[in-house]
């Protein structure tokens, strides 16, 4: 069984989609063990609850400093033994040690295709802002592998979505979402959970 830690933030879209992948057996052999979220009110842990699922909080402001901060953090991650880390719409920049104690085991769902829209300030409804400001006809999803840089990891799985006639950032940031978030972050899990995912020189190979 793949261990799996969902960080999150908000509403937790991304964490259902992946409640709902393991619970249907889309997302094979894979345990969702603990769901840790740096704000207490996110709607995501109500969610996690709602399934059995551990929620854990670990909020900056409970802290003195920054680095009391990590280090509470990252012991609430140890504690869970996770074999995959799953950042889900997670504001809070991980610290360098959980990257490199847990490198090419930690993965994040940005909703552009990288490396348009990316990279630090975009964010949530930013990155959906900033491309229709650039006009642009097609955008997306990338799940890729968390390194020391900003959206900078190696890519796992992208898949494009139309911008609209008419959209707004609300607009698209919900077909993106539906279009390609829920189905892309599933689908990863389940390469890591069938050991599918090779990392080679900073390039992932999804073996057949
Ligand atoms: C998603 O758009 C995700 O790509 C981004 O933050 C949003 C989180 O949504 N990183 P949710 O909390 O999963 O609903």
């Amino acid at each position: 069984m793949l261990r799996v830690l969902v960080c999150v933030s908000g509403g937790g879209t991304n964490l259902q989609a992946l409640i709902d992948g393991v619970e249907s057996g889309q997302i094979r052999n894979t345990e969702i063990v603990r769901v840790i979220s740096n704000n207490r009110n996110a709607y995501a842990l109500t969610r996690a609850k709602a399934h059995g699922i551990e929620g854990v909080c670990v909020s900056p402001g409970d802290f003195s400093d920054r680095e009391t901060f990590y280090h509470a953090f990252l012991q609430a991650v140890d504690e869970a033994s996770p074999d995959l880390i799953v950042l889900a719409g997670f504001l809070v920049v991980v610290p360098e040690a959980m990257i490199q104690k847990y490198r090419n085991r930690i993965i994040n769902i940005h909703p552009s295709l990288i490396p348009s829209f990316c990279g630090t300030g975009y964010y949530g409804l930013k990155v959906h802002e900033k491309a229709l400001e650039r006009g642009v006809q097609i955008t997306g999803a990338t799940v890729h592998m968390v390194d020391e840089g900003t959206d900078t990891g190696p890519i796992l799985l992208q898949k494009a979505v139309r911008v609209e006639p008419g959209d707004t950032p609300r607009t698209l940031q919900r077909r993106v979402m539906e279009e390609a978030e829920w189905e892309l972050l599933p689908q990863a899990v389940d390469l890591f959970a069938c050991g599918k995912i090779i990392v080679e020189h900073g390039r992932i190979m999804i073996a057949q």
